[in-house]
């Protein structure tokens, strides 16, 4: 098992795990000091490419983000979402994890759960990948957002999937957009570490798309918390520099060869 899982894994009911998104250099090597996992989430289908939604991402969109976010990683685990038709059987699955893995030198893959890929997670896991599992609202497999857990049929399926995805050799889940209830029993009855999203405090870490918290994709339901508003300060940035080139401010003499 990698190090960094091991650490990871560590925090169990001691300290919170902090998780964010990054599809480039620029913004992974900021967040980097601050996060234990960055995950290239196939959310940059919707954020940066407009798609309606993350069905049609491919492969190589995947690595070439992820290569890009690797030269901005220095202590973080690096995860990267498989999309969704590169897992549909245990040798695809592999062939594109490893493809992943040897192009951009990440630490694992995510794969959101659809009821029965709990074969494929084992079948990475016994090839030594490190494997993130998904469940609850997982954009590949539903079309329309949904919280869940609210009946007792939905809590205890979540928790059958969350065990399976444990046993299957996962070291972590991501909980999206599950009750508060559901996320803290699921949570208390893993060894492995809960990552929420949409899924209350009571999860072992978070995660977030980072664009969303910085007031970026123009996205924010309620489980999003804004914690700047980099539209605004790109806008100023840009309104200033098209003044200077109107008015001839800019560039400088110390702006000139
Ligand atoms: O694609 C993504 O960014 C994700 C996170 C939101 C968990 O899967």
């Amino acid at each position: 098992m990698l190090k960094k899982v091991q650490k990871i894994l560590s925090k169990k009911k001691r300290t919170p795990i902090v998780c964010l998104t990054s599809y480039s250099k620029a913004f992974a090597q900021v967040i980097d000091k601050y996060c234990d996992i960055i995950l290239v989430g196939d959310s940059v289908a919707n954020v940066l490419y407009g798609m309606k939604d993350t069905k049609n991402m491919t492969l190589d969109m995947m690595i070439k983000h992820t290569q890009s976010v690797k030269l901005g990683v220095k202590k973080s685990l690096l995860i990267v979402d498989m999309p969704r038709n590169t897992y549909k059987n245990k040798t695809d699955a592999l062939k594109n994890a490893k493809k992943i893995i040897n192009k951009t030198r990440c630490d694992g893959v995510k794969l959101e759960s659809n009821y029965k890929n709990y074969n494929i997670i084992r079948h990475l896991v016994k090839a030594g990948i490190t494997v993130m599992g998904h469940i609850g609202f997982t954009p590949q497999f539903k079309n329309r957002f949904r919280v869940s857990g609210n009946t007792t049929t939905e809590k205890n399926k979540l928790i059958n999937e969350a065990k399976k995805i444990e046993k299957a050799g996962a070291f972590s889940i991501v909980l999206e957009c599950i009750t508060a209830n559901v996320s803290k029993e699921i949570t208390n009855q893993l060894k492995i570490s809960t990552i929420g999203i949409g899924s209350s405090v009571n999860c072992d870490g978070q995660i977030l798309v980072t664009d969303d918290i910085l007031g970026l994709s123009g996205f924010y339901p309620k489980f999003i918390k804004k914690y700047a508003n980099l539209d605004k300060v790109i806008e100023k940035g840009v309104q200033k520099y098209k003044s200077d080139v109107l008015k001839r401010r800019f560039p400088k003499k110390k702006n000139t060869y």
